[in-house]
């Protein structure tokens, strides 16, 4: 178990680098196995979340090598088997992305039910239901999904929420299924869906209206592509973004400005002073007085991410005024905030909402990190609390961002990673 001493409050200044996107490498990945030879995947982020992932496409026979730190090669072909094993889909939802694709190659799949998080339940029945209507059959057997298909047939799913992960799932699914026409109506338009479907249209698939509210998949009986780059973490993007108007001025390299509309209106509503440098620079720096507080409400793409709501909180306590935080997506994904009021927050949950009443300074606390995002809220808070953070239990936040101590500490932050007691 590691954690983070952090001393504040310390000012942040310089550039960082992007890496790339932790969602649409776990989309894309999986989506591997549907190919017909070798890919070269590069900026490939170099996370725990992806060596999961990596790991489970070893498991079922594929060959990847890691030709450099983010380029990652991998060869479909090798694959043999058609179970993830519980030991790995078990530490990661995305583990679900591989069983439509071993639907496909193998006309069977069978892949442990993944968990929820500490932010509430994540069911995956608009996945399962989407399948079933693709003519699989699923069953649950000692907490594995069994699914097996005979002949797939045309279907138009319409999902009942805007679901990233069952509009990226039944997508895959469906691109190599010659003769098949897949509708997916009320369909995510996450930047990570239209990555995935980038990917894939570049191996020859059929894909149209990725992005917009109904795709259309006419599947294709092969997909070859020899390389294909990753976009980059619009996420991680927004968490230095957030960063630099709590604590100095970031120049952001990496960052796809149609990926983050919602996220910098809001931070610049909050005060802080953005300059485009140019297509892919953007320097971010704090205001000249407090941070204004916000009305925030998640939504699904392009509205405001949940991804980004624990970094807003970590910035509004201390805000000139009283911010409503309402989570349209998890309504109970926050951990963090009673993580914050050990460091002085003030700050009241009630049903989905955070009423966060700006306060002067916070104080540096002992405090535990419960999932990825609320991590980096609170190492974002240790930054500019008055003395020492400890953030317990930092292995969420190595699932999801690269280096992320060293990034910090390049910044001026003072960071020290140590084995916990
Ligand atoms: C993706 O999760 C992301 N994960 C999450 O990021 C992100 O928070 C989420 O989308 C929302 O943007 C990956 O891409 C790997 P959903 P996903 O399906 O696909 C409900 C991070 O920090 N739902 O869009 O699981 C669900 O409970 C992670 O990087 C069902 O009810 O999210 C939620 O309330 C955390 N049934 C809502 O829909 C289903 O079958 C949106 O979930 C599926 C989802």
């Amino acid at each position: 178990m590691y954690r983070f001493r952090i001393q504040g409050p310390t000012p942040l200044e310089g550039e960082v680098k992007i890496s790339g996107s932790k969602n649409a490498s776990l989309a894309i990945i999986p989506a591997v196995i549907l190919l017909d030879s070798p890919v070269l995947l590069r900026n490939v982020p170099d996370i725990e979340d992806v060596r999961t992932i990596l790991s489970i496409m070893e498991s079922l026979g594929a060959t990847v090598v890691r030709e450099a730190r983010n380029d990652i090669r991998i060869d479909p072909t090798t694959i043999n088997s058609h179970e993830v094993p519980y030991f790995l889909a078990s530490r990661m939802r995305a583990s679900i992305y591989t069983l439509g694709p071993l639907l496909v190659r193998f006309g069977k799949g069978v892949v442990y039910m993944p968990g929820g998080c500490s932010f509430g339940p994540r069911p995956i029945d608009f996945h399962i239901e989407g399948l079933k209507k693709m003519g699989v059959e699923i069953t649950i057997e000692h907490g594995n999904i069994v699914a097996s298909v005979k002949r797939f047939r045309s279907a138009h799913i319409n999902l009942p929420f805007k679901s990233v992960g069952a509009t990226i799932h039944l997508m895959t699914t469906a691109v190599r299924l010659k003769g098949i026409r897949t509708v997916i109506s009320n369909a995510a338009l996450e930047p990570e869906v239209v990555d995935t479907a980038r990917f894939l249209n570049g191996a020859g698939a059929r894909i149209y209206n990725a992005g917009y509210d109904e795709i259309i998949v006419e599947g294709v009986d092969r997909l070859e592509l020899d390389e294909y780059e990753v976009i980059p973490d619009r996420i991680e993007a927004g968490s230095f973004a957030v960063a630099a108007a709590m604590a100095g001025r970031i120049l952001l390299n990496g960052v796809v400005r149609e990926h983050m509309v919602s996220t910098l209106d809001r931070l610049e509503e909050a005060g802080a002073v953005l300059q485009w440098v140019d297509e892919r620079r953007l320097m971010v720096s704090r205001p000249e007085g407090r941070i204004r507080p916000l009305m925030i409400k998640t939504a699904p793409f392009p509205g405001f991410p949940t991804d980004m709501q624990a970094q807003f909180m970590a910035m509004l306590t201390v805000a000139d005024g009283v911010s409503v935080i309402k989570e349209g997506i998890y309504p109970s994904r926050f951990h963090h905030a009673y993580e914050l009021q050990r460091m002085g927050a003030d700050i009241r949950v009630d049903h989905g909402e955070a009423l966060v009443r700006g306060v002067d300074k916070l104080t540096g606390a002992i405090v535990n990190a419960t999932d990825l995002r609320a991590s980096i809220s609170l190492v974002l808070a240790g930054i500019i609390a008055e003395g020492e953070t400890i953030v317990e239990n930092i292995e969420h936040i190595d699932r999801g961002y690269e280096e992320v101590e060293n990034k910090f500490n390049s910044l001026g932050a003072r960071i020290v990673r140590e084995m916990s007691g």
